[in-house]
């Protein structure tokens, strides 16, 4: 259930593309785990934050149904890119249609798989970013982040989603499942890398916007 607050902040952000729409329309109706889309606040920040930071190429860990990808692709230059990489490929047609219906597939590629492999496999072919959002696994950050720092340029941005994990992160005591555990070494991991500055949004369920230094 959206809070009024949340309501509030929706309805004074601006309007969601119908593209956009319909694969949130489409991610309600075929999958179990809508929670999962980013949402259009976050959405439209993520297109703010690509527009401003002036960044051509990206990289998204978790794709889902292509709801962020497409957000990101909206901010992107005429000449940019964006490389989306997803495990489960049971939502692909989603993905596409929705890429389309928001004229943005001609800049996007999706690459199945586990991200840590893609990802070996793109900085294999020494690829560079500008920009990456990462939203997969929790248990992986740590992994996603040493992988990233490899493949984005110095002075491009990491987008780590979910970093308060619904408060898990600040409970006492603290949960030890494994997920809040990774989030736990992944938020104090960055906090210290002098490689990094970061700072920490309590947007939605947290969000870390991480500048490579
Ligand atoms: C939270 S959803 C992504 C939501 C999407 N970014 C959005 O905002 O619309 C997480 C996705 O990561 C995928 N995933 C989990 N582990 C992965 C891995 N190791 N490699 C690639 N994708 C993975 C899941 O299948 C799921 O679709």
């Amino acid at each position: 259930m959206e809070s009024p607050r949340d309501r509030y902040v929706r309805e004074h952000s601006s309007h969601v593309p119908e593209g956009i729409e319909w694969i949130a329309k489409q991610t309600h109706i075929h999958t179990n785990f809508p929670q999962m889309l980013s949402g259009p606040v976050q959405g439209e920040l993520l297109k703010i934050l690509v527009e401003t930071s002036g960044a051509e190429r990206i990289v998204e860990i978790g794709s889902f149904t292509g709801y962020s990808a497409a957000w990101m692709a909206l901010g992107l230059p005429e000449n940019g890119h964006l490389d989306t990489l997803e495990i489960n490929d049971e939502l692909e047609h989603i993905m596409r249609e929705g890429w389309e219906r928001t004229g943005v597939a001609d800049k996007i590629t999706l690459h199945i798989g586990d991200a840590r492999e893609s990802l070996r496999k793109l900085h294999a072919e020494g690829t560079v970013y500008d920009f990456a959002f990462m939203d997969a696994n929790k248990r992986e950050y740590c992994e996603y982040f040493d992988l990233l720092m490899d493949l984005v340029r110095p002075g491009g941005l990491i987008i780590a989603d979910d970093v308060l994990w619904d408060g898990k992160v600040y409970e006492t005591p603290l949960p030890r499942d494994r997920q809040t555990v990774s989030l736990l070494d992944f938020n104090d991991k960055i906090r210290r890398d002098p490689r990094v500055e970061v700072v920490m949004l309590p947007l939605r369920d947290g969000l870390s916007v991480i500048r490579k230094l």
